[in-house]
């Protein structure tokens, strides 16, 4: 029996439950399991997009009293709960706790006009505040961060962090953050009803799958699923109804005139859609374009559900085991770091190709810490049975039926594993299949080869150029390096030295590839001690100057 949380909500809303997973009786406490609630996938999404459906966005002047702001609101209904933003200016995100709320508020507001400029008529839940008496509000109200941290933070941050944990934490999507991420989907949903009156719009990729970092772009699925089977079940008697509809050759000119439809209403009705790119012709089409008021880059698509169903798998793959999305986060990290990933798509290895990566080398060990998707697919009950486009898609969806894992091999011990395996991988013959969990002979001569768990023809890291892999592997080897000397170096972990991690995160000594030259290395790890003990002094003096105000 679980205990359940019950989470008390404003009247009007489902109370949810929250399921807190206890260690199945009888297994070993490893202390690497996960405390968090563990939800189905679709749970959680069918939760926050109702939550996002009963929210607002609304630009605020700079200064405002939050108390006159809420009570000023809540005439419209009760507010669930609300939080503040900068990004270009401040923003309030507001739920209320009943979406009827959000008509009143919209009958309340008008469309502005100026001299200069015709505004062109739209109602969306994206408002403008303004003051009417600009002097009689004074105060600043405490804003959530939806950015980043700077290299300079995260250097100094590392240099005191205690784990690898440290990163995730630092880096993850905070919860405002991933409620922006859903209230911007359930905008651009609106817009997308005006022609797909039932259409859902989907997040998925990383800022669902629980390996998403601040700032990484929102990907999007204009999911028309309903719109196509809506009437399936009216048939009856002898008649049999259909919709008179415009046929096209395939299901890819479906999907981009679609696109270019809708990509046309984002630019020219969407408020705050700026920048938008209609990239039709590519192997998945889609419409990119900025949303100011979130900040974020978004990735609109259609006819894309099995990137959905891989992000589920990767949402449980993070869910299993705590270590993963710490190892995820810190790969991620190293990558970046190392410019061995960009924002630009090109040659080069792209975050889902390294949580693959991570994720294979996790089904590797010895006892292994994940499992392999096959053998989640033989958990699978008839509920999970999925085939997407004749691909099958079916592994378990209920968590709590798939033991822990008996490993309990630190993070900080398979990071430095990681970067052994993959310096030492046999790129040029073999291909990572997550699916079977172990190499297979490369069935083409891409440089780096890994399977789609789905479609299983595809290559993720297509992309991925020789030199590029060149230099992932390089750079792999350098680390294990670094890694291996803090071992041998360091007398115990509590010593005042600076860690292992952040050398990793430095860019690499002038000379790369004479790695196995211990004098290169032990100059390349000086230099990071003189960094790093010029920061501390930084911070030292940050602190001083603060307290002696
Ligand atoms: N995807 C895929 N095959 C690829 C590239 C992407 O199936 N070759 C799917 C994956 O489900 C991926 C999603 O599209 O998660 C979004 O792609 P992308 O934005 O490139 O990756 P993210 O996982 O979102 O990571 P990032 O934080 O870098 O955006
Ligand atoms: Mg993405």
């Amino acid at each position: 029996q679980r205990p359940i949380v019950r989470l008390l909500s404003c009247p009007g809303t489902v109370a949810k439950d929250l399921r807190r997973d206890e260690q199945p009786s009888g297994s070993v406490e490893t202390g690497f399991e996960d405390k968090i609630p563990k939800r189905r996938f679709s749970e959680m999404q069918n939760e926050r997009r109702e939550q996002a459906q009963r929210t607002v966005l609304i630009h605020c002047p700079e200064k405002i009293s939050e108390n006159k702001f809420l009570k000023y609101l809540s005439q419209f209904g009760p507010i669930n709960n609300h939080f503040f933003y900068e990004s270009f200016g401040l923003y309030a995100v507001v739920e209320f706790c009943q979406k009827e709320s959000i008509g009143s508020l919209q009958n309340g507001t008008h469309t502005p006009s100026t001299a200069m400029e015709t505004a062109i008529p739209f109602r969306s839940r994206f408002f403008n505040l303004k003051l009417k008496n600009q002097t009689s509000e004074r105060s600043r109200v405490r804003s959530s961060n939806q950015l980043p941290r700077s290299n300079k933070q995260l250097f100094e941050l590392l240099c005191y962090a205690e784990s690898l944990n440290t990163l995730l934490k630092e880096f993850q999507l905070t919860e405002e953050n991933t409620k922006l991420r859903y209230l911007t989907c359930s905008l651009i949903e609106d817009m997308a009803a005006a022609y797909f009156p039932d259409c859902i719009v989907r997040p998925f990729g990383s800022s669902v799958n629980t390996f998403g970092k601040l700032g990484c772009d929102l990907d999007m699925f204009l999911d028309l699923d309903e719109t196509r089977n809506l009437s399936a079940h009216k048939i009856s008697g002898n008649f049999l109804m259909e919709f008179q509809v415009k046929n096209v050759p395939s299901e890819r000119i479906a999907t981009q005139k679609i696109l270019s439809v809708l990509g046309e209403c984002l630019d020219h009705f969407g408020p705050g859609c700026v920048g938008v790119q209609k990239i039709l012709n590519a192997r998945c089409p889609l419409v990119r374009f900025s949303h100011q008021a979130s900040g974020f880059q978004c990735d609109l698509t259609t006819n894309n559900r099995i990137a959905l169903t891989s992000s589920e798998l990767l949402y449980i793959y993070g869910a299993l085991d705590s270590r993963v999305r710490a190892l995820v986060f810190s790969v991620r990290c190293w990558a970046r770091a190392h410019s061995l990933t960009s924002s630009i798509p090109g040659a080069w290895i792209t975050n889902f190709s390294l949580t693959m990566m991570v994720i294979f080398f996790l089904q590797r060990r010895s006892p292994p810490i994940l499992p392999t998707l096959d053998s989640l697919k033989t958990l699978a009950d008839a509920e999970d049975k999925c085939v997407i486009e004749g691909n099958n898609c079916t592994f378990v969806r209920d968590l709590s039926r798939i033991k822990p894992s008996q490993n309990t091999e630190t993070l900080e011990l398979l990071l430095k594993e990681f970067f052994e395996y993959f310096g030492n991988f046999a790129f040029d013959k073999n291909s990572i299949n997550i699916r079977q969990g172990r190499e297979q002979n490369k069935p083409d001569s891409s440089p780096l080869y890994i399977q789609n768990p789905f479609e299983t023809s595809l290559n993720i890291s297509k992309n991925v150029s020789q030199s590029q892999l060149q230099k992932f592997v390089d750079l792999a080897r350098e680390s294990a390096w670094i890694l291996q000397q803090e071992d041998t170096d360091r007398p115990s972990i509590s010593s005042n030295r600076p860690w292992g991690l952040v050398s990793l995160l430095l860019p690499s000594a002038p000379n790369r590839k004479s790695f196995t030259k211990k004098k290169s290395n032990k100059f390349a790890i000086e230099t990071v001690k003189n960094l790093l003990e010029s920061l501390k002094g930084n911070r030292t003096e940050n602190f001083t100057k603060t307290s002696g105000k």
